[in-house]
């Protein structure tokens, strides 16, 4: 496999027309400048899917998804950035111009598509042995179908079975071409000390497990026996395309039910997963008998907000896996939890009951959290007020681990009833440890902004400061700058190109500025820079565009748009000088056509510099930036609408000239308000410090109200004076 060259890259990337790329998959209807149609990532039931041709981008208002061509498509098809490029390439027949990969890239990529090819061989093999030879259809069906797995399952799962034989999967793949190199590497073959080669799995059914793009990384096998003494599951081992903990199994049959019902049950065996599937319960995901992890997470918060942690009924391992909770809980998740009657699992309840009873079940007998926790831990502390104690400590972590604050607060009280202690007593507790994890960086803050691309982000009055009296810790400044620091990043995404206002010198020469260099300019002035890191990447990526390719770009654009002005005008004449009578007829037409043709080049000019940026990175190689420009760039803008005498509103666009600064300013004003705030915090603490570091630290607090002073005056009166 070969890079595509940057030119060609360029001619993809301009070429493919979005509405055109998302019609290939959505019926379409022109709204007003826009296209609608119901969102293919979620079950959409009125039109939330917007696409905007002019922008080059689409976006579904309900679930959030969308981006660019190329985004589209990598999300849709569930393709890497270059497969994508490939796919657009072929849609629009232009013919790829390839560079070649260095030696070690391109090992890595072969690696890598050998590893899943030699997979996707043995998936291909075990579900052969199910189905077409004797021991697989004796053996192993019979076993599924006693275990009441139906044959659509095992079709939908790719279920299969691996011979009682030592080589049967080597013999098979090597005859076929596949390579040694790569049977061991994804652990099917194992080569022993002695120089024997066997397969891993061997007289076991297999649970293929599938990357969320559908491709095969892994296997589990059971083994048939009820023996003790070997292991239950064999599981292939990690490798470069598997790692085991950013894999759920199950999810990629389940993702789509996951989306539509908002929600996820997490189990813990695949056999849970397959029979809630045949239950009809498809948002149903397997750990896969691991503690959850970090990268599981992240997986579900991709889906969902909302997760229902099913435990078996032997409490065993409840305790073990409360962690994980707490892990949902720190991502901001909503966390339910369930346990099964006695003696059942997900498996043989679904098995037993129909969907409906499942789902009311679980409905009726999922609890939150707190009072699991409270349930499985309290019992055992009766007549001990010390393990009491200490169980009432490990639910306030719980709690505390929570980012948002108002839920932190439902469940403080929840505890306190349920654990007859004084509400205040728990809030401190919880406000205690909230702190120290916000200096230890481990709760996770400012996620919800980056989730939710709806409106609210836009509201005017971004978020009061976290009650924070300890020295700011880097985790919390940038939490707290999120809001600004966005606001600033969207006026050089949406506008970075376009022309902000003119600039005087003292000669009177005036020049012209965009936007995005008055803000580089304004940053730098006041030595300012994006505390979150993924902002301030998108923002270095904005400034190479406009520091390298823009000149050319623009040139290359004037020169073609001139050039199509040009011929317009010709065939204007042309035209007029036809069908017009006389020659004042003839001098009054060719003005309006000159007039029309050249406002028309005004705006091509001017809607390529306003697009510019935007449309580039949002079809960035860069997963972080492309993202954050769609989100950003398509995000519904609350805008005070302006009615004039003539009902006109304005639009942002016009009003740049005062939006931009005014963010700015309020920007600083915010990093002001955050230093004040921590020498607020350090006077109060104070108490035996000398009377001179108190003054200093006095006056410095005294400097800094001036200052925000003279700001909120500045930004009273709206006005725009540019930096010479
Ligand atoms: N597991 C494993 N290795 C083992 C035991 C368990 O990898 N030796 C993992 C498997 O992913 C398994 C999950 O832990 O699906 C849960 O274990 P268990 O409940 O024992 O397995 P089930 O899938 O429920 O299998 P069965 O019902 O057939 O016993
Ligand atoms: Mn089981």
């Amino acid at each position: 496999m070969r890079k595509i060259d940057p030119q060609t890259v360029q001619r993809i990337l301009d070429t493919a027309d979005i509405v055109e790329v998302v019609s290939d998959f959505v019926s379409l209807k022109r709204r007003g400048a826009n296209y609608v149609g119901l969102c293919p990532f979620h079950s959409d039931r009125s039109p939330s899917f917007y696409v905007s041709k002019s922008k080059g981008i689409c976006k579904c208002f309900s679930c959030g998804k969308g981006g660019s061509a190329v985004g589209f498509i990598m999300e849709h098809e569930q393709l890497s950035y270059g497969e994508a490029l490939r796919w657009l390439a072929g849609k629009y027949g232009i013919e790829i111009k390839e560079r070649e990969l260095s030696a070690e890239e391109e090992q890595a990529q072969t690696e890598r598509e050998s590893m899943l090819a030699v997979n996707d061989f043995a998936l291909n093999h075990f579900e052969h042995n199910i189905h077409s030879t004797a021991d697989g259809r004796d053996i192993g069906l019979a076993y599924f179908r006693e275990r009441g797995i139906s044959d659509r399952s095992i079709e939908r799962f790719h279920l299969g079975y691996a011979l009682e034989e030592r080589d049967a999967l080597y013999n098979a793949a090597t005859a076929k071409g596949y390579s040694e190199k790569y049977l061991v590497e994804t652990g099917l073959c194992t080569r022993s000390e002695r120089g024997g080669i066997y397969d891993r799995f061997r007289g076991r059914v297999i649970f293929p497990i599938f990357g969320l793009s559908g491709k095969v990384l892994a296997f589990g096998g059971r083994t048939l026996r009820k023996t003790k003494e070997i292991a239950k599951y064999v599981n292939s081992p990690e490798s470069v395309i598997y790692h085991k903990s950013d894999v759920l199994y199950g999810l990629y049959q389940a993702k789509k039910a996951i989306v539509d019902h908002d929600r996820c049950l997490l189990v813990e065996g695949y056999m849970d997963v397959i029979s809630m599937h045949q239950a009809g319960i498809e948002y149903v995901v397997a750990s896969s008998g691991t503690a959850l992890t970090d990268g599981q997470i992240r997986l579900i918060r991709r889906f969902t907000q909302n997760v229902t942690v099913i435990y078996d009924s032997d409490a065993a391992g409840i305790k073990a896996s409360l962690r994980g909770i707490d892990m949902l809980l720190a991502e901001g998740l909503n966390i339910k939890v369930l346990q099964l009657p006695e003696g059942e699992d997900p498996d043989s309840f679904s098995q037993s009951h129909s969907a409906t009873e499942v789902e009311r079940y679980i409905k009726d007998h999922q609890t939150d959290f707190i009072r699991f926790k409270i349930s499985i831990l309290l019992p055992d502390t009766e007549g001990d007020p010390v393990g009491r104690s200490k169980v009432i400590t490990d639910i306030v972590r719980s709690i505390s681990v929570i980012p948002d604050s108002i839920t932190r607060n439902v469940y403080i009280r929840e505890c306190s009833r349920l654990l007859d202690v004084d509400e205040k007593v728990l809030a401190l507790q919880v406000e205690r440890y909230y702190k120290e994890n916000l200096v230890k960086g481990t709760a996770s803050q400012s996620r919800q902004d980056d989730r939710q691309q709806q409106p609210e982000l836009e509201k005017e009055t971004p978020p009061t400061p976290p009650n924070e009296e300890k020295t700011a810790s880097a985790n919390s400044v940038a939490s707290f700058m999120r809001p600004y620091e966005k606001r600033v990043l969207r006026y050089v995404l949406k506008y970075g190109m376009a022309h902000l206002c003119d600039l005087c010198d003292e000669e009177g020469n005036t020049s012209p500025v965009n936007v995005i260099d008055y803000i580089t300019e304004e940053l730098a002035a006041d030595d300012m820079t994006f505390s979150n890191s993924d902002y301030a990447s998108v923002f270095g990526a904005a400034r190479a565009l406009a520091d390298t390719t823009w000149e050319g770009d623009r040139a290359a654009h004037e020169s073609q748009a001139r050039a199509a002005c040009t011929a317009a005008l010709a065939a204007a004449d042309d035209e007029i000088r036809r069908n017009a009578d006389s020659t004042a007829a003839i001098t009054a037409m060719s003005e309006a056509a000159r007039t029309r043709i050249n406002a028309e080049y005004e705006t091509s000019v001017s809607n390529f510099a306003m697009l510019y940026i935007e449309r580039r990175l949002g079809s960035s190689a860069d997963d972080t930036v492309r993202r954050l420009t769609a989100d950003l760039v398509s995000e519904r803008h609350q805008l005070s609408k302006i009615h004039t005498k003539y009902s006109t509103i304005e639009t942002e666009e016009d009003r740049l000239a005062e939006l931009v600064p005014r963010a700015i300013y309020e920007w600083k004003d915010a990093i002001l308000a955050w230093r004040q705030r921590t020498i607020l915090a350090e006077i109060r603490r104070s108490g035996s410090m000398d009377p001179e570091g108190l003054r200093a630290l006095m006056t410095r607090s005294l400097e800094l109200q001036r200052l925000r002073a003279e700001l909120a005056r500045y930004l009273g009166e709206r006005t725009i004076s540019p930096r010479k």
